[in-house]
């Protein structure tokens, strides 16, 4: 019989890293008939606010829902943060429930340059920052090595809330926090948009092959009001896993503070 300190671990390697609830769910026990469970409560907007973001008592709505919400909401963002407070009052996203706050973002709102990463890991739940963990700090060498630190980029993720045990986001996860994250690519409007890892460059830049293919490419990107420089390069995480492949990031990394010397002359 393992010991609950073995079992603890056992579950901490599996991924199993934080509690759902306060109490035990028996789910061997049988659910009550349809008719007995109570009725769902209907998806109601908030309108005290100018911008509208719906609320569900205790659930998320159905993933098209939220994702032609967020769709709705989002572009109404004036601010940085508008955006912030938009997302803190929206429960279109079920990670938010599970996530311990709201990770919108870090670094120079003027910066001009913009890092984005998928999604915070353990350290930047407990932080409310993203990039604080152990990829956080080699994308931070990587930024020095081209002269750059969190005072002059602005840095964030697709997803804004943890994933619980760091699994994957879901397609209709990423779907539902990509209008928000496009809405604050516009909002910063940096001139040089660097994708890291397959994730960020699928989801923002529309790319379809895997990092090994798209990295270290140019192409435009449109704001919405103008078109910008963008790249994808490896996430820092997969550097830590595959270092042979920082030479290669070199590379990205000077062509990136190449296209930053041609806007600043
Ligand atoms: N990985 C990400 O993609 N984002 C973070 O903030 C941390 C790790």
């Amino acid at each position: 019989m393992p010991s609950a300190r073995e079992l603890l671990a056992f579950y901490l390697e599996a991924g199993v890293d934080c509690a759902l609830s306060e109490t035990p769910v028996n789910r061997l026990v049988e659910e009550p008939a349809s008719e007995e469970r109570p009725a769902a409560k209907p998806a109601l907007f908030r309108t005290a606010n100018p911008i509208p973001a719906p609320v569900l008592a205790g659930a998320a709505p159905a993933p098209d829902a939220a994702i032609i919400s967020a769709r709705e909401i989002a572009p109404g963002a004036a601010s940085l943060q508008e955006l912030r407070e938009l997302l803190e009052r929206f429960d279109g996203c079920a990670l938010k429930s599970t996530a311990t706050r709201l990770v919108f973002a870090d670094g120079n709102p003027e910066a001009k340059i913009m890092f984005v990463g998928e999604a915070p890991g353990r350290d930047e739940d407990i932080e409310g920052l993203p990039f604080v963990g152990r990829s956080g700090k080699l994308l931070d060498l990587m930024m020095a090595a081209i002269g750059l630190d969190r005072s002059k980029v602005y840095i964030a993720n697709i997803i804004p809330w943890r994933p619980p045990g760091n699994r994957d986001p879901s397609p209709q996860e990423t779907q539902i926090c990509l209008p928000f994250i496009r809405r604050q690519i516009q909002l910063v409007d940096p001139d040089v948009l660097v994708c890291l890892g397959k994730p960020s460059s699928q989801a923002v830049l529309d790319l379809k092959d895997g990092i090994m293919k798209t990295r270290g490419k140019w192409i435009d990107y449109d704001t919405g009001t103008r078109k910008i420089k963008a790249m994808a390069t490896f996430h820092p995480a997969y550097l830590l896993r595959q270092p042979i492949y920082k030479r290669l990031t070199w590379q990205d990394l000077r062509s990136v503070q190449k296209a930053l010397a041609g806007v600043a002359s």
